[in-house]
């Protein structure tokens, strides 16, 4: 008897951080079906040049591994070079930079092109998601490593490469095992940040040991989505949850390592320029021919059934809504929009320094999805939020969408016609398979398409390559 108790605790216990679903409120859906979210007062007299250099040399992450170790590493990682490094980061692949921790040693980590930089048609892009992130292995044992293997080089109390490389080891404790993610592509930045944000003292965002709230025990994990939308918006992320000043949510990427509030407010500046470049991205052009036509014939199509929510593009300028669609009228899986509502990273980000100092940054979640622009919609395949629908084609059709499908792996594997990643419905090799069974993965939803004939549907395709 005793030990059914015990066995009916540690139930319960696993039991109470789990995530569930919110209860559904009846009639919500009659309170609004989309809404517009208004614009925050912006600062736009950041210099791009500067927040591209900063993005790629800057020492915003704060904290990391030894340069040293970094390079003798460097040989065997991707050796793409999109962009000059400057003499410190001569020879590290594009996505790490080395920079001085504040203690003088020279440390070295990942840049956000870890993450937004992404493979299509054989090419690396600047500012697209990286679909080919995959985050299946857990980093435990990696994280453990790293610590043993710090240890052992350094020794000497002289050396400053432990006390750099102390913070970014505590949140990478804290945060690898709760960032294995159960699908290929799939980035869990969100709970990456949640991680981190359990572990810091709200006001000055120092480490603290024991967590400030509770993580649900479910990895769900997202798309990345494409840099070049952040032009048009008003809200960052899918929900619409980042509010307030852009450079100030910017900055939440540097969680990772920063080892306080005086690090990150000399951040801040740098990050107004950061946004500053953020807004001269442009979208790739589609690189293969476009059926004219065809093209013309899709876009009042387009006109009609989709500008509502995705806005108008045009040569003298485009138009973007910037509205948030509820869940009942989007339809989508609803998972990652629950999750984040029942999150105890928003009562935090809202008392933090983040909220409470200028320029101030909120976070406000809703229950749906915003409608994101669809520049350059042909090279950021898969698509939705979870990214569960490999084409555009298959966006517009619900009943074409496969519940499986396992991509080759190569970025030049690409389906021309109806845009976006070839595939194959059965798997054969396991690490590219995508499975919409898995709750947060569903391909259900946005059934706008539905209604109209192939052809519309095709002409509607072949306008969106102009985007
Ligand atoms: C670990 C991977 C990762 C890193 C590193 C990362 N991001 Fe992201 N980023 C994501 C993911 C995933 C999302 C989508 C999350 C969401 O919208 O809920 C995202 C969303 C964004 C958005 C919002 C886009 C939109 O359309 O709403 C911006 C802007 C952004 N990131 C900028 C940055 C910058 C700048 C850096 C570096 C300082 C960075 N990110 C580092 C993964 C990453
Ligand atoms: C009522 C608003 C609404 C209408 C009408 C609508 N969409 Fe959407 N669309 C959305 C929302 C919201 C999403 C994001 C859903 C998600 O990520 O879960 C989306 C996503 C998409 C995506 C995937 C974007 C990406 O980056 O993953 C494409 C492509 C798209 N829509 C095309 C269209 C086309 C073409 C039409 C017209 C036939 C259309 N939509 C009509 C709201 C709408």
């Amino acid at each position: 008897m005793r030990y059914l108790f015990i066995l009916l605790a540690l139930f319960l216990l696993a039991a109470c951080n789990v995530y569930r679903p919110l209860p559904q409120v009846v009639g919500a859906a009659e309170a609004w079906k989309t809404k517009v979210l208004p614009p925050s007062p912006q600062d736009t007299t950041g210099d791009p040049a500067k927040g591209f250099d900063f993005l790629v040399h800057g020492d915003y992450i704060g904290s990391g591994v030894p340069l040293e170790i970094m390079q003798s590493a460097a040989p065997k990682m991707p050796q793409d070079r999109p962009f000059p490094r400057n003499a410190l980061n001569e020879g590290l692949p594009y996505f790490m930079t080395a920079f001085t921790a504040p203690n003088g040693a020279k440390v070295a980590n990942g840049n956000c092109f870890t993450c937004h930089a992404g493979r299509v048609n054989g090419e690396l892009v600047i500012g697209l998601g990286d679909s080919f992130s995959d985050y299946e292995s857990s980093m435990v044992f990696m994280g453990t490593m790293m610590r043993l293997g710090m240890s052992v080089k350094y020794s000497k109390k002289k050396d400053l490469q432990p006390a750099a490389f102390e913070d970014f080891s505590n949140y990478f404790r804290r945060m690898a095992p709760k960032i294995k993610t159960t699908q290929p592509g799939s980035n869990p930045a969100f709970r990456l940040a949640e991680a981190c944000m359990m572990h810091r003292d709200p006001q000055d965002l120092t480490y603290v040991d024991s967590p400030l709230y509770e993580m649900w025990d479910y990895n769900i994990a997202t798309d990345t989505p494409p840099l070049w939308h952040v032009k048009k918006k008003n809200t960052l992320y899918y929900n619409g949850i980042g509010r307030g000043s852009m450079p100030k949510l910017l900055l939440q990427a540097s969680v990772l390592g920063t080892p306080d509030s005086s690090h990150s407010r000399t951040s801040v500046a740098s990050f107004r320029d950061v946004y500053a470049w953020l807004l001269t991205l442009e979208a790739p052009a589609y690189p293969q021919e476009i059926d004219q036509a065809l093209a013309a014939a899709g876009a009042p199509l387009f006109t009609e059934h989709c500008s509502g929510c995705h806005g108008t593009y045009a040569e003298d300028g485009d138009t973007y809504p910037n509205k948030v669609v509820h869940l009942d009228l989007i339809k989508t899986d609803r998972l990652y929009a629950d999750y984040i509502q029942q999150s105890g990273i928003v009562d935090w980000y809202n008392s933090s320094w983040f909220a409470t100092s200028s320029p101030a940054s909120r976070f406000e979640p809703t229950d749906g999805y915003v409608a994101p622009p669809l520049d350059g919609i042909w090279a950021s395949a898969p698509y939705f939020h979870n990214g569960s629908v490999p084409t555009v084609y298959q966006v517009l059709n619900s009943a074409a969408r496969p519940a499986r499908w396992t991509r080759s792996g190569d970025s030049q594997d690409y389906d021309w016609q109806q845009v976006g990643w070839n595939y194959d419905p059965e798997p054969k090799n396991k690490q590219w398979t995508f499975d919409t069974s898995v709750p947060g993965y569903s391909n259900q939803g946005h059934y706008f398409g539905d209604k109209l004939t192939e052809e519309e549907r095709w002409s509607i395709v072949e306008y969106l390559k102009t985007l």
